[in-house]
């Protein structure tokens, strides 16, 4: 077997697979999440290790699965969490999560500073997010814990490394940090020096699949593992994510809708330049990229409508409501930006709009309205591809947006495109497995293992009549931005 665990925000799940790709076994273990003051998410990297161990060991005592039958280990981890290790390898304060937001400052100096070569080398705009504005926070805020900050990592790096006893990044996650020069694939120079970081803060790098360590002796001991067992690099979520959906050559975007949405393009190369507008990172397969857009209230937008205006229905029966509607919601447009718009506004103060309501139109048409709406904010981050020359033929989604076969088809006619779905969709557990099955050499390539590993479903075609009536109403969907800009709530 291989196990990979998925370092989520609020929970690890250990998903144990075998040759086939099926997952025999799974386990998983919640975690706090500490906002100690507004905009503030923080999280202990203990718990992590404790999560993941009981989620081991409970896969070796509850599931039957032997120690000596887990052959490898993988990643996948909630990106850009920042802990800072002191000398003896020690954390210093509590892990500085993705989400949180008190970075405002910083990433403004960053700009101010650097402007456009920052986004040159890092290719990503330096989001509050992102692990440098939290590096230079604590450095500003919190300079006696700088001082003594020998190592950072990021949280599955973190925990790689309570397994293994080896300190590594990988280059997936490494990206998100905006330190990185993603093109080259090494840590920027420039950049740290530019901000006073010394560059032996940032760890050595590895690949997605590349070996990190066996279990450490005193893991061993701990979690019931055998040292035998080989534990690789692992990736970023999202690139991950990629890995177990078959995001995997040029043709390929993945379209995920969770409580925000995705959309993730696979680069062969760094050759295009978004300039910041989209996520540039390296992908989980060695010299490979991945190009990614976020709107911030995808599924969100459907659960607020359905607590709204449909709180007790089935969520099944409220979304394939939306087929007594028709093509384009009889005229109504709902733009998703209920908590604002990452992509293409970068907007956190645009709020949602509903335009063109009509005396007739139903509850359905709202419920549809929305599962347009939502999918017309992926044609946006699509539309950037376009610009940029990007080309690609086929759609997979997953999430909320794979279960529903009209919404399925929903997509397939806005985005002009074959939509696939997965048969048995796993999420990025299952990439962090398939980095494992290869590190070890169980196949020769991701791809090879994603064609053992990945099926995909049924294929949904665009209807021409229905392309068309989209668009138009796409047209309409991008005027309502700029027209609703200043509405402040
Ligand atoms: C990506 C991002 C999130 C986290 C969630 O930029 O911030 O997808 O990785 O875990």
């Amino acid at each position: 077997y291989v196990l990979g665990v998925d370092l989520g925000t609020s929970a690890v799940k250990v998903s144990a697979v075998d040759r086939n790709g099926n997952i025999v076994a799974q386990e998983s273990f919640d975690y706090e999440l500490s906002n100690p003051k507004p905009g503030y998410s923080e999280q202990n990297p203990e718990d992590w290790v404790s999560a993941t161990t009981v989620s081991i060991v409970r896969l070796i005592l509850n599931d039957g699965i032997k120690p000596e039958e887990i052959e490898g280990i993988s990643y996948s981890g909630q990106m850009h969490g920042l802990v800072l290790l002191d000398e003896n390898k020690q954390v210093l304060r509590p892990a500085i999560l993705w989400n949180d937001t008190r970075t405002t400052k910083q990433r403004e100096e960053i700009l101010d500073v650097m402007g456009d070569e920052f986004i040159d080398i890092t290719r990503n705009q330096p989001l509050e997010g992102f692990t440098l504005p939290k590096i230079l926070w604590v450095k500003e805020n919190e300079p006696n814990i700088f001082a003594k900050a020998k190592t950072f990592l990021l949280p599955k790096d973190y925990l790689r490394y309570r397994m293994t006893g080896e300190i590594a990044m990988e280059y997936s996650d490494a990206a998100g940090t905006v330190l990185l020069d993603v093109a080259k694939k090494e840590w920027s120079k420039t950049v740290a020096d530019k901000f006073g970081i010394p560059l032996d803060m940032c760890p050595p790098l590895i690949e997605s699949i590349g070996f990190a360590g066996n279990i450490s002796e005193s893991y061993s001991l701990f979690a019931g593992l055998t040292q035998d067992t080989k534990v690789f690099g692992g990736a970023a979520d999202n690139a991950a994510g990629a890995v177990g959906s078959g995001i995997l050559a040029p043709n390929m975007v993945m379209a995920s809708i969770g409580t925000s949405g995705v959309v993730l393009k696979y680069d062969d190369n760094a050759d295009v330049d978004y300039k910041g507008k989209l996520h540039f990172f390296n992908h989980a397969i060695p010299d490979k990229f991945y190009t990614m857009g976020v709107t911030l209230a995808a599924g969100y937008s459907l659960s607020w409508l359905k607590k709204t205006f449909g709180p007790t229905d089935d969520f099944t029966d409220f979304v394939s409501s939306a087929a007594e509607s028709k093509v384009g919601a009889n005229g109504l447009v709902f733009t998703p930006y209920i908590v604002g718009e990452r992509t293409p506004y970068a907007d956190a103060d645009i709020r949602g709009s509903f335009i063109g309501i009509d005396g007739t139109d139903t509850r359905s048409d709202f419920v549809r309205a929305v599962l347009e709406g939502i999918i017309y904010s992926f044609a946006d981050i699509m539309d950037i591809f376009d610009e940029n020359g990007q080309d690609f033929d086929t759609v997979v989604s997953i999430g909320g947006g794979s279960k529903s076969p009209l919404w399925l088809q929903i997509q397939a006619d806005i985005f002009d495109k074959k939509v696939v779905s997965l048969e048995n969709e796993q999420g990025p557990g299952m990439g962090a497995a398939m980095l494992a099955a290869v590190g070890l050499g169980w196949f020769d390539t991701v791809q090879d293992c994603a064609a053992e590993f990945v099926h995909f479903g049924k294929v949904y075609t665009p209807n021409a009549e229905n392309v068309e009536k989209y668009k138009a109403m796409h047209k309409i969907y991008k005027q309502v931005y700029p027209a609703t800009a200043d509405i402040t709530h």
